[in-house]
């Protein structure tokens, strides 16, 4: 039977079908049940840093209301964030307490702040590594690109430099030069890079003439996107590259190892098909896997991507040639 263990920031996978950060690697139970169904690492749902402070700021506001002291404000404000990581590292422990798969703690950070604090008490606990969810909307017409990619660059060193276990980035595509960002973080010693992670959007509903989110889950013709960019950048960097957004079948999973991707991260599929994909995935790429007579991954990773394929195809946008593809009713 075809073998589908892998090697991801150093950890030893069985295969390298990884549930991203989700509702689905938020509580104990579900994050069994994804270890039951065959995955090979979880992600757990990010904590948020922006999320825990105001918290912890709400919390001491509603206090002060009775009580005039600085001191009980602080008090209140740290015990609320407190409880905060309790609960997140109660989650931690409980998952490497249960679980044989690795466990990857999720941090969403906003800058070089407090959340260091927090990603040492995960790893003392047995964090098998730490995955930082950063995202700027750059939405602010004051702010340049250089500004948004020195705060990524800072983030990334500091965090280096404080943490002792593996270390992704999980990331969005939208840089001005974004091959430029993935050989710097390669430079600061990053230990792999999540391409990428998926935001929502807004949506307007025009009967309701109201603002709604977009759909939640991806589709299935987003896989794209991060096939190309590992593609290009895998032979390029050293840390390991998990494709994530799009991913829904064995066949694209191959089709991102085929790019140069270490791992891939799941999170719609599971969520709308539901835990037993997992075995279809990983049926699907063990039969085209036999079909073409490999027995590992190594054997095929990397084998498309732009160092031994054609670069070109992987670099241009032929949008000339699609459009005079599509006017001679080609595919
Ligand atoms: C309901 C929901 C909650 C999510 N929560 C998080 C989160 O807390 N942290 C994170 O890094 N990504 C989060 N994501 C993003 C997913 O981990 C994943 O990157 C994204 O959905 C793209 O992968 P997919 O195409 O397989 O869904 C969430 C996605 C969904 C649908």
């Amino acid at each position: 039977m075809a073998d589908l263990s892998t090697s991801y920031l150093g950890l030893k996978l069985k295969n390298p079908l990884i549930a991203a950060s989700s509702p689905l690697t938020a509580t104990l139970d579900n994050l069994k049940r994804c270890e039951d169904a065959g995955l090979g690492a979880v992600v757990l749902k990010s904590i948020f840093e922006e999320q825990i402070e105001a918290a912890g700021e709400k919390t001491a506001e509603n206090g002060e209301a009775y009580s005039a002291h600085t001191d009980a404000y602080e008090f209140l404000r740290e015990t609320s964030i407190e409880q905060h990581i309790d609960g997140y590292l109660a989650l931690l422990e409980g998952a490497k307490q249960s679980l044989d798969i690795p466990v990857i703690a999720s941090i969403n950070c906003r800058s070089n702040g407090k959340w260091i604090e927090y990603a040492k008490r995960f790893i003392a606990v047995g964090a098998d590594a730490i995955e930082l969810n950063h995202y700027v909307v750059a939405t602010d017409v004051e702010v340049e690109g250089s500004a948004i990619e020195k705060e990524y660059l800072s983030l990334v060193k500091h965090a280096r430099k404080a943490i002792d276990v593996p270390l992704s980035l999980k990331m969005g595509p939208a840089f001005s030069s974004l091959a430029n960002m993935l050989r710097r973080f390669d430079e600061l010693e990053i230990d792999g890079v999540v391409l990428f992670n998926r935001f929502y959007n807004p949506d307007i509903n025009i009967d309701r003439l109201k603002m709604v989110r977009a759909g939640m889950l991806s589709g299935k013709d987003e896989y794209t996107l991060p096939l190309r960019w590992a593609a290009l950048m895998s032979q390029q960097v050293r840390y390991d590259i998990c494709a994530s957004t799009g991913i829904w079948d064995g066949k694209t999973v191959i089709k991102q190892l085929l790019a140069g991707a270490k791992s891939v991260q799941l999170c719609s599929v599971l969520l709308k098909q539901g835990l037993s994909t997992v075995f279809k995935i990983e049926s699907e790429m063990r039969q085209w896997m036999e079909g073409h007579e490999y027995a590992t991954l190594d054997e095929f990773r990397g084998a498309l991507s732009q160092e031994h394929a054609d670069p070109m195809t992987w670099e241009r946008v032929q949008y000339m040639k699609s459009i005079l593809d599509a006017d001679a009713g080609k595919e």
